[in-house]
């Protein structure tokens, strides 16, 4: 085994750089022997090995998984060649591109590619040092790609999103449900105008919110995925609540919109940002469905049910979602038990969506705040379920109650 330093390596900045392997026997090497030889547009980060067929499982033995992006094999034949094959028997290396340099194109079959995650086969009698190099460089933005997250699966269905999808498609309601046409605008009292009024406000908190979960869940693709899903709900909340009120006579100005378009600052733990809008969500689903008790106007009340039923949807998916995170990491589940224990036990901080919390300059706490006087047991009864979906998360029925999180939480810091 051998370095051809290709480019600077230096010692003690290696999470920067990243390695790529020749692997090929010394006459196979010896026919290009340039290949790599200051090839022009080669990333300064890479260092380039090589390595004889027979040395290859000692070198990935001495190399970290997390540093060996690209493999090239210079091969001779349409065979899997053994050193790929100990490649991808080691699991930690999925991440490492292959490339196969065969003696002319086409000799691989789709299989061997399929069965060793081999990016490209291509022939090497017209190689060129450019077109290495763009190999080089592309073969190391697709490890980079692939990033580190544990929770991305090999094949695209074995998500969690994938899991979640089918029962929170079809159990969305229809938006001809709701027929402005028939508000009975006399059963209307100034009080529920208000509350609509706060309520719409509330859920353009949900924008910025979609557009922090994608960025803070940038290396995956199974919550952001749902993110979708979600964000296109909760801009039906503020829609539909919004025309309802054009429809009685009062224009909510966008300006509200704008307020919370900002974006707020990202979570330190995800478990703890998932609990935080199980929280939320499920706390909306108690206001909007005890309002829609209490409203007289039966379109309203259609509306502000089906909100509620959203909401408390929106819940037990965000609950999925943090279980797939706690159920691997005890840090995970003191992260979700501490983001609990904050929101549970401090109700000063606003009660529905926390986005809310990062916008003082907007209005809507206000409004939530009042939900909360005028229905005092309300937000009781909603963090009995909410520590109901904890229980079950993390299967501890000892949560009981806020001091028992506290009490477990002393428990994990210990
Ligand atoms: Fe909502
Ligand atoms: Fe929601």
């Amino acid at each position: 085994m051998t370095s051809r330093g290709l480019a600077s390596w230096e010692a003690g900045a290696e999470t920067d750089r990243v390695r790529v392997v020749v692997v090929g026997d010394e006459p196979t090497l010896a026919r290009v022997p340039a290949v790599f030889s200051g090839a022009p547009g080669l990333p300064a980060e890479v260092r380039v090995d090589s390595s004889a067929p027979e040395e290859f499982g000692a070198y990935l033995e001495s190399v970290r998984a997390g540093h060996l992006a690209v493999v090239f094999f210079l091969t001779d034949g349409p065979g899997i060649p053994s050193a790929l094959r100990a490649l991808r028997d080691r699991r930690h290396f999925d991440r490492t591109r292959v490339y196969l340099l065969t003696p002319d194109a086409g000799e691989v079959t789709p299989e061997t590619i399929d069965t060793c995650d081999v990016e490209e086969a291509i022939g090497r009698r017209h190689l060129t040092l450019p077109m290495l190099a763009q190999m080089v460089a592309n073969g190391v933005r697709a490890y980079r790609a692939l990033g580190a997250n544990p929770l991305v699966p090999r094949n695209y269905l074995d998500a969690q999103w994938n899991e979640v999808f089918d029962w929170f498609e079809t159990t969305k309601w229809d938006w001809r449900e709701v027929d402005l046409s028939r508000i009975e605008k006399e059963r209307l009292s100034d009080d529920d105008v208000e509350m609509l009024h706060e309520l719409a406000i509330g859920e353009f908190g949900t924008l910025p919110a979609a557009h922090n979960f994608l960025r803070e869940w940038h290396d995956e693709y199974s919550f952001s995925s749902w993110t979708l899903s979600w964000g296109a709900e909760e801009a039906r909340h503020a829609l539909v609540q919004s025309r309802y009120l054009r429809a009685v006579g009062v224009e909510l100005k966008a300006k509200h919109a704008m307020y919370k378009r900002e974006p707020y600052p990202m979570g330190r733990h995800r478990a703890g940002t998932l609990m935080m809008n199980i929280i939320s969500e499920t706390r909306a689903s108690e206001y909007y469905s005890a309002l829609a008790r209490r409203v007289s106007e039966p379109v309203l009340r259609r509306i502000w049910t089906l909100l509620g039923r959203d909401e408390a949807r929106h819940a037990r998916a965000f609950a999925v979602f943090c279980k797939e995170l706690t159920d691997r990491s005890d840090e995970d589940r003191r992260a979700a038990l501490e983001m609990a224990y904050v929101w549970l036990a401090d109700r000063s901080r606003g009660i529905k969506h926390p986005a809310g919390f990062f916008y003082p300059h907007s209005t809507t706490t206000r409004g939530f705040r009042r939900i909360e006087g005028d229905l005092p047991r309300i937000t009781d009864h909603a963090d009995q379920k909410i520590l109901a979906i904890i229980r079950k998360m993390l299967r501890d029925d000892s949560l009981q109650s806020v001091a028992d999180v506290k009490a477990q939480l002393r428990v994990q810091l210990a």
